[in-house]
């Protein structure tokens, strides 16, 4: 798909195809293998009025977590598969969080967040295992830098090269990952490092269980935003 312009339709039927089958026990299923999820979420520290986005929410269970441990910070999910987030609608709300949640139906980057989510910017953007299944992972990476508020950071989780596994056992997880057109992206830390060079951010990795996945948190310079946003939140918005 490299190179050729990029169509959000396609993207929404694909995650949709994949995702509504799986929706009730992605959560369940995803718990042993998605691994950082937790460990990054907890090290997110932010004040009442913070502004959190999630690219790619899925089912709404990293935004839930985030409200759990962080109370009156506004979350923000975008995701493109329609089932997802309508299950992160209900999980949101189940939490009692529907009153500082915002949901967009769309992808990375097709996203207006003003006009979806009521907000051009954030002072923590989420990425967790989703630049491994787009298929312009630079793009939406672009995308999620751009919507960081000066002095806001990037946390990124994702599956890693996996060198420190057996090679039996990567093949294998990299054969099972390639049916969901699931692969690493080595694009993306090249990418972090050539922009934390150029002065563009701080740039923290960290290698996780042999490779098996990568962290990075990525800051922008700049002092922390205003929060006087807050104010003007009301609930979750029709995410369709
Ligand atoms: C493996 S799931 C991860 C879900 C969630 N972040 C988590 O940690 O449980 C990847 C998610 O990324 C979403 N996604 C796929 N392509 C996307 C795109 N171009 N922009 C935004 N999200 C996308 C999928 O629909 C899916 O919900």
């Amino acid at each position: 798909m490299a190179g050729q312009t990029f169509d959000p339709a396609l993207v929404h039927e694909r995650m949709e195809k994949m995702y509504r089958p799986q929706r009730r026990i992605y959560d369940l299923t995803r718990k042993g293998y998605l691994l950082g999820r937790d460990r990054l979420l907890d090290s997110i520290a932010a004040p009442p009025g913070t502004r959190i986005l999630e690219i790619g929410c899925g089912t709404g269970r990293n935004l839930v977590r985030l409200g759990r441990r962080l109370p009156g910070v506004l979350l923000c999910g975008v995701e493109p598969a329609r089932s997802m987030l309508e299950t992160a609608e209900a999980a949101l709300a189940r939490a009692g969080f529907a009153g500082r949640t915002r949901l967009a139906y769309a992808t990375a980057e097709s996203l207006d967040a003003e006009r979806q989510l009521g907000a051009r910017a954030f002072e923590h953007v989420v990425l967790s295992y989703c630049l491994s299944i787009v298929p312009e992972p630079l793009a939406a990476l672009d995308r999620a830098l751009d919507l960081l508020a000066p002095g806001g950071t990037l946390h990124l989780v994702d599956f890693g090269p996996m060198e420190g596994l057996p090679g039996w056992a990567r093949a294998a997880m990299c054969a099972w990952l390639d049916r969901f057109g699931v692969r690493h992206r080595p694009e993306v830390a090249v990418e972090l490092h050539r922009r934390a060079a150029h002065g563009e951010g701080r740039l923290e990795a960290e290698s996780i269980a042999g490779g098996y996945a990568e962290v990075f948190r990525f800051a922008r310079p700049g002092a922390a935003a205003a929060r006087d946003h807050a104010v003007a939140w009301t609930g979750v918005r029709t995410p369709c």
